[in-house]
C-alpha cells in the first residue's frame, strides 16, 4: 500500500496557531486577506516591495545592486549570502526552516534544496506581489509560502528548526516584537540568521546612515545591537560579521526563553 506524502503547504498549515484561518489563494496561504499591508506601514522601502514593478526586477537586479551598495565591495555576493545563511542555520535534510520576509523566495528555495523532500522550507512575506512572483518560480517540493505579518508570526511555539530574516528586520514596525516572535517559533537549540542594517561607527558616517535610514523608512541598528538583542533573549553561540552598513548575525536558541 502506498501512502502519499503531505504537501509542504499541508505541513505548513499544520504548524499554524489555532484560530488562524487561511484565506483562499491557489498558490500561497494568505492570512492578511484584503489588507494591502502587513502591520503598520514603515515607509518608502517597505512600500516599494508592494508594487508590481519591484518584484519583477527584485531578485536579479534590485537586491544584488542595492545589496552591493550596502555591503561594499568586500561584502559577500548573493550566492555567498545564501551559503552564509545555510551554514548559520545548520539546515539538515528533514528539518524545518522559516524564511521571514522571503520576498521572491531566493533563500526559501535554497533552504528547500537542503531540507529535501521530507523537510519544510516555509517562506513568509507581507507583499502579495512578492509572493506571486515567488510561487511563479519553480522550487523544491519542500517549499510553501505564507502571507502574514513578520512581526507577529502565526506559528505555534517551538515549531521551527531554523528562522532566517535577511534584509528586512530594519523595515518592520517593531523589530523587537519580531525578534520575540522569531524566538518563540524556534525550537530550543534552533538557529537564527539575520542580515540587517549596521550604522558605521565614525561619527560623520554614523549621522549620514541615520538620515539615510530615516528617509527610506529603515531603522539603522548599531554594531553589536542585534547580538545584544539575541543574548537578551537567551541565544548562545552568537556570531557577527559586518560589511559596509550591514551585519549578519547568527545564534542558537537556548533551552528556555529569557524574559
Ligand atoms: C528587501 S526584501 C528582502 C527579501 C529577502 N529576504 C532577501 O534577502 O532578498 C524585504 C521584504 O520584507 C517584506 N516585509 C516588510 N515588512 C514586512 C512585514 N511587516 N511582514 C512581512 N513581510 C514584510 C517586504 O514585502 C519584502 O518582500
Amino acid at each position: 500500500m502506498s501512502t502519499s506524502r503531505p504537501t509542504a503547504q499541508d505541513r505548513l498549515l499544520d504548524l499554524l496557531e489555532a484560530g488562524k484561518e487561511p484565506g483562499q489563494s491557489r498558490d500561497f496561504v494568505d492570512l492578511l486577506g484584503e489588507s494591502a499591508q502587513a502591520g503598520p506601514p514603515t515607509g518608502l522601502a517597505q512600500r516599494l516591495m508592494r508594487t508590481s514593478v519591484v518584484p519583477t526586477i527584485y531578485e536579479h537586479y534590485w537586491r544584488p545592486a542595492l545589496g552591493r551598495i550596502a555591503k561594499g565591495l568586500s561584502g559577500p555576493s548573493m550566492a555567498g549570502e545564501v551559503d552564509i545563511a545555510v551554514n548559520l542555520l545548520g539546515l539538515k535534510p528533514g528539518g524545518s526552516s522559516l524564511d521571514v520576509a522571503c520576498g521572491t523566495g531566493r533563500f526559501t528555495r535554497a533552504f528547500g534544496e537542503v531540507v529535501g523532500p521530507d523537510g519544510l522550507s516555509a517562506g513568509l512575506d507581507g507583499s502579495r506581489t512578492m509572493l506571486t512572483k515567488a510561487v511563479a518560480t519553480t522550487g523544491p517540493v519542500s517549499v510553501a509560502y505564507l502571507r502574514a505579518d513578520a512581526v507577529s508570526l502565526p506559528f505555534r511555539t517551538s515549531t521551527m528548526d531554523a528562522v532566517c530574516c535577511f534584509a528586512a528586520l530594519h523595515m518592520f514596525a517593531d523589530p523587537d516584537a519580531a525578534l520575540d516572535s522569531f524566538t518563540s517559533v524556534l525550537k530550543p537549540g534552533g538557529r537564527v540568521a539575520l542580515l540587517t542594517s549596521a550604522r558605521r561607527t565614525w561619527q560623520p558616517a554614523h549621522t549620514v546612515d541615520t538620515f539615510g535610514g530615516a528617509f527610506s523608512g529603515q531603522r539603522m541598528f548599531d554594531r553589536g545591537e542585534i547580538a545584544d538583542k539575541l543574548r537578551d533573549r537567551g541565544f548562545t553561540e552568537i556570531s557577527e560579521r559586518y560589511a559596509g552598513v550591514t551585519q549578519i548575525v547568527g545564534g542558537t536558541r537556548g533551552a528556555t526563553i529569557a524574559q
